[in-house]
């Protein structure tokens, strides 16, 4: 017995454990001997004996499972050792990726809403003319309609021509107060140097109690985003018209070209338009049953902040995925 137990202690590997377990369990092992010793001896210790053997066969038994899996797991850690991948040898090439110019630009948007407190909402790409149109107060056949061209669906569904739509579905599932952004791609039907079918917006509102909310609140915080995004510039806001914020406000920073002395980029305006905001409209509160609130909006396109932080002149190359435009952001 001891000198198994031994011999089970000392196995080195899987199929030495195969052999021990053969000569003691197999079918001329030495258990199988001694059972069969059994028989010649007298009834009345033939119990005891028994007894005994079973108690033995069990340990054992337990005492070889026990160390046949030690040995699996060390096998298995061999294994895996021998085919381990060297991560720190050198490779002469160059492959590592870089985050696409939108991405970025995304992250960075993302980074100072975040720091001031703003949630991320989303809303789906397929909207209903309610929520993409009639609640920012666009009702059917209202000219305004005509800044974005759409693409409808049979069924009144139509691809989101902005992220406005994620304001309402917000204040729809939330009480005020709201401090939220939403980014995401939009749709409009056009095509040139400096549109595109499909890009992205980040979509800003807040409302709280009627008084809380101003214009200067919005200047504050949009004009605080413009400097963290293109660092020293000069900043306007020019009235505006959008149906769902009153008043309204475009916001130019000073061309990060020429410094604003005038320059084809800014057609020698020395001004970029980067912002479309306003105070919102009491009609939007309205649609969405808000009362005694006053709030602020503002909406960008993710891509013209990517053109003016990258120096990338047409708008087009951002979705082309050639590779030699990323090779340059790595
Ligand atoms: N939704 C407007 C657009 O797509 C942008 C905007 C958003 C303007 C919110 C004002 C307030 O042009």
């Amino acid at each position: 017995m001891e000198e198994w137990l031994k011999k089970i202690e000392e196995a080195i590997n899987l199929e030495e454990i195969e052999k021990i377990r053969v000569a003691i369990f197999g079918k001329k092992g030495i258990l199988a001997k001694e059972f069969a010793k059994l028989r010649e001896l007298p009834n009345d210790v033939k119990p005891k004996v028994a007894k005994e053997l079973n108690e033995l066969k069990d340990k054992l038994n337990k005492v070889l499972a026990k160390k046949r899996e030690e040995l699996e797991k060390k096998e298995l850690e061999n294994e895996l050792k021998k085919d381990a991948i060297d991560v720190s040898l050198y490779s002469p090439f160059n492959n590592k990726g870089a985050l696409h110019p939108v991405q970025y630009t995304l992250d960075r948007i993302i980074e100072y809403f975040i720091s001031m407190n703003f949630s991320i909402e989303t809303g789906p790409l397929v909207e209903e003319d309610f929520y993409n149109f009639e609640a920012l107060n666009l009702p059917k056949y209202h000219p305004a309609r005509d800044m974005q061209d759409t693409f409808y669906f049979k069924d009144e569904k139509l691809l989101r021509t902005h992220t406005s739509p994620v304001q309402i579905r917000t204040m729809l599932k939330q009480e005020p107060p709201i401090r939220m952004i939403s980014p995401g791609a939009v749709f409009r039907r056009d095509f040139d140097l400096t549109h595109t079918p499909m890009f992205h917006q980040v979509e800003g509102l807040l409302v709280d109690k009627k008084g809380k909310v101003s214009f200067a609140n919005l200047k504050f915080i949009l004009s605080d985003f413009l400097h963290f995004m293109f660092g020293d510039v000069d900043i306007r806001y020019r009235p505006s018209f959008f149906p769902f914020t009153e008043p309204s406000a475009e916001v130019d920073i000073s061309c990060i070209f020429c410094k604003g002395k005038g320059c084809r980029v800014c057609s020698q305006t020395g001004w970029l338009e980067v912002l479309g905001c306003g105070m919102v409209d009491p009609n939007v509160f309205k649609a969405v049953g808000y009362e005694n609130v006053s709030g602020y909006a503002f909406g960008l396109g993710i891509e013209r902040f990517a053109m003016l932080i990258h120096k990338i002149p047409d708008l087009r190359s951002l979705f082309e995925g050639d590779l030699r435009l990323l090779e340059q952001f790595r």
